[in-house]
């Protein structure tokens, strides 16, 4: 990270932390929601299969850059479904940098070739080994990884649900990060239940065994982008949700946090490590701001 961007992002959590203030710095766009899968635990594919104009995602880059944030990603759907006329979603991440956003990272499911080395991370979503991966995203693992050694930069961190189906595969995937080029590190969430996945929500024991295997990968060196003083938090769901300082816009319309925002109960059970980390840190935990200044500025 460079040292302008690093006294931006310092600054703003000083005045958040002193000021409680509710300014927003991690922003997502929703490119589409069109998918070309079916994941077993997800709820947001192929709703509306929608590919949004270039036009509306400039717009909404710039609102967002114009209310402060700095940290942007574009989800989906499938973000490399995504483009308009000539258009791609490398174009966009190109210009997201230009408009002046300080950390742009794409989030994929990676069965599209990995030509993007102007994002800062490209979130690559990884369920497991092949057999649990597999299940869970159909038969796409042999895919990614082809796609993962093909690719043309080295910022892939990889991105783990972790849900009733591959509770068992946090090493595994930990020791595939370690271990495959052009992978800089894994990033877990606990799978968060919306109505119609419930019956894969880990429960307080499991995610509890999850993160004792998390740390013990983290000692053994693999490259976790997580912040092991949020644990204790996830495991008990007692960390503070919403998080004010992160917004998602999905054709026009801003939501504070998630695009889950509305769905009855479910903060309560939220499964995003970045929620729990975000809102602990600008709560001012110092646990969490140590912790976070070292994962940071060694993975991104
Ligand atoms: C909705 S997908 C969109 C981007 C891309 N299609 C992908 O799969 O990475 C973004 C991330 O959300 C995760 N996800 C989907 N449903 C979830 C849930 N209910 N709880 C936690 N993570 C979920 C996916 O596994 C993926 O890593
Ligand atoms: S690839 Fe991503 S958006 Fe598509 S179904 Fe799977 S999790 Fe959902
Ligand atoms: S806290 Fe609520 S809105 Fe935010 S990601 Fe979790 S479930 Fe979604």
């Amino acid at each position: 990270m460079k040292l302008s961007s690093f006294l931006h992002f310092a600054t703003f959590g000083i005045k958040t932390v002193l000021f409680r203030k509710k300014e927003p710095i991690l922003g997502t766009i929703i490119v589409t929601d069109k998918c070309n899968l079916k994941c077993k635990h997800c709820s947001v594919n192929n709703i509306t299969a929608v590919i949004h104009p270039y036009r509306q995602i400039k717009g909404e880059m710039k609102q967002l850059y114009d209310m402060g944030v700095r940290i942007l990603f574009f989800c989906g759907g499938e973000t490399f479904l995504w483009k308009d006329g000539e258009k791609t979603l490398r174009d966009l991440v190109i210009e997201a940098k230009q408009m002046g956003f300080l950390i742009v990272n794409i989030v994929t499911n990676g069965t599209f070739p990995l030509d993007l080395p102007e994002a800062d991370l490209i979130l690559l979503s990884l369920d497991g080994g092949r057999k649990e991966h597999n299940e869970i995203r159909g038969d796409t693992y042999d895919l990614i990884m082809e796609n993962i050694r093909h690719a043309t930069a080295d910022n892939i961190c990889f991105y783990m649900a972790i849900n009733q189906i591959n509770k068992h595969a946090v090493k595994d995937v930990c020791l595939t990060a370690r271990d495959t080029k052009n992978v800089r590190s894994v990033s877990f969430n606990f799978h968060t239940p919306y109505p119609d996945t419930k019956e894969l929500a880990l429960t307080q024991e499991e995610k509890a065994t999850c993160c004792r295997e998390i740390v013990r990968m983290m000692k053994e060196g693999a490259p976790v982008f997580n912040l092991k003083s949020a644990f204790p938090y996830l495991i008990r769901n007692n960390f503070p949700t919403p998080c004010h300082q992160c917004v998602v816009m999905e054709n026009g319309r801003l939501s504070t946090c998630g695009r889950c925002i509305d769905v009855p109960g479910l903060c309560e059970k939220c499964g995003y490590f970045f929620v729990a980390e975000y809102t602990l840190l600008f709560r001012g935990n110092v646990k969490i701001i140590l912790e976070m200044l070292g994962t940071y500025l060694k993975y991104i």
